[in-house]
């Protein structure tokens, strides 16, 4: 007797088809690990990156990692994502002058308190960047990129945990530098037939692949909480300073929805993998976060378990911009990609650890 095959709910598409694909700002902390589960899933990858904020080792550590037969899908374009001549020879990269079928876009500055600093070199990169990459995809007839947005936009949020239709409401230049290429991708979408774009907000991702061969690497002084943790317990920074104790939260000290950067991978992977796959055109916004909290001093004490090693602390004043409890509501990335969070702040710290004891002084070793 015949078995009538149960359709697939949406998010659960069939083997999905291997792509071409190109990662702007793919040597980077989520970059680098995107382009290793990219690989390890049969996908091939041109990398643009500029390595002013990231280092070429990170993407020869990705070869290690994937094996050889996967090194020949990964091609590297050294170059500026706001400069269209740069877009164009990665466009053109692929071997076998293969179409790019869709595009991943990292490639940008990050740090809220560097962008109050400096608002042009932001607004610049952030918004300049992604305008040159999609003039090109236009050119080359590209339309499938799935953006790295970030939860910042969300500003001081009104509500807990944080859903996708939540007031966007930046408070600074890097928040609103993301704000502003989501309504470009939002108009570029009403304006011309073919786009499927995901909007992928972050909330924090940290931690590092589990061999402890790739992992977040910023330069000079660490502005985020888990990159500053790491490099005190390895003895390259004194103390932590923790920005306000008296937060309305069970323990005084601010919340934040840590994700590692694993599941941020492997959530690139399936929200790429299912613009692939629709037929009709798309714009979806999805928060990527694992819709838990965890305050300072949870995540303090649990990398001084993982790690071994004592985080001398002291309590100052709370950092001008922040908020106090920032929490993901994930809903819609499992309804709609059938994504979310495998891992825990164990295997944060435990996997965080790996790399810093490994890499005192990141790629720099
Ligand atoms: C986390 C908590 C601080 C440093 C930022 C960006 C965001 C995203 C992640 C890209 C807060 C406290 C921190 C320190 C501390 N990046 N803290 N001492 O501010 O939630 O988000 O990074 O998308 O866009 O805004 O992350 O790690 O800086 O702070 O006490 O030395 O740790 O007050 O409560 P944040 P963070």
């Amino acid at each position: 007797m015949k078995r009538s095959v149960p359709a697939l709910p949406s998010h659960q598409h069939c083997t999905p088809a291997l792509a071409q694909l190109l990662i702007t700002g793919g040597a980077g902390f989520i970059g680098s690990h995107t382009c290793l589960v990219l690989l390890e899933s049969g996908h091939s990858v041109v990398v643009l990156d500029d390595f002013r904020n990231s280092s070429p080792k990170a993407l020869e550590r990705v070869i290690g990692l994937a094996g050889p037969k996967a090194a020949e899908r990964l091609t590297v374009v050294r170059g500026d994502v706001r400069r269209e001549q740069d877009v164009a020879r990665a466009f053109e990269a692929a071997p076998g002058g293969q179409a790019i079928t869709a595009v991943i876009h990292f490639a940008g500055l990050k740090a809220v308190g560097e962008s109050v600093r400096q608002p042009l070199t932001y607004w610049d990169v952030n918004v300049g960047g992604s305008l040159a990459l999609l003039t090109t995809m236009q050119i080359h007839g590209c339309r499938t990129i799935a953006f790295s947005s970030s939860a910042t936009l969300y500003g001081c949020p009104q509500q807990e945990p944080i859903p996708e239709h939540a007031t966007v409401k930046p408070i600074n230049p890097y928040g609103q530098t993301k704000a502003a290429v989501e309504q470009m991708l939002a108009n570029l979408a009403t304006s011309e037939a073919g786009w499927r774009i995901a909007r992928l907000r972050y909330f924090n991702p940290v931690g590092a692949h589990p061999s402890g061969q790739i992992g977040e690497d910023p330069a000079g002084v660490p502005n985020n909480l888990f990159p500053f943790i790491s490099q005190v317990a390895v003895g390259r920074r004194a103390e932590l300073l923790i920005y306000g104790a008296d937060w309305p939260t069970p323990d005084g000290t601010g919340i934040r929805d840590y994700i590692h950067v694993m599941d941020l991978a492997d959530g690139h992977r399936m929200a790429v993998e299912h613009l692939l796959a629709l037929e009709n055109d798309a714009l979806i916004t999805l928060n990527l976060g694992s819709g838990r909290g965890h305050s300072v001093l949870e995540l303090l004490h649990c990398f001084e378990q993982c790690s071994g090693r004592s985080i001398p602390h002291r309590f100052v004043d709370r950092r001008p911009g922040d908020a106090g409890i920032t929490v993901a509501d994930p809903t819609l990335a499992f309804q709609c990609l059938g994504w979310k969070t495998q891992r825990g702040l164990k295997d944060i710290c435990r996997d965080g650890w790996a790399w810093q004891r490994l890499n005192p002084e990141g790629y720099q070793n």
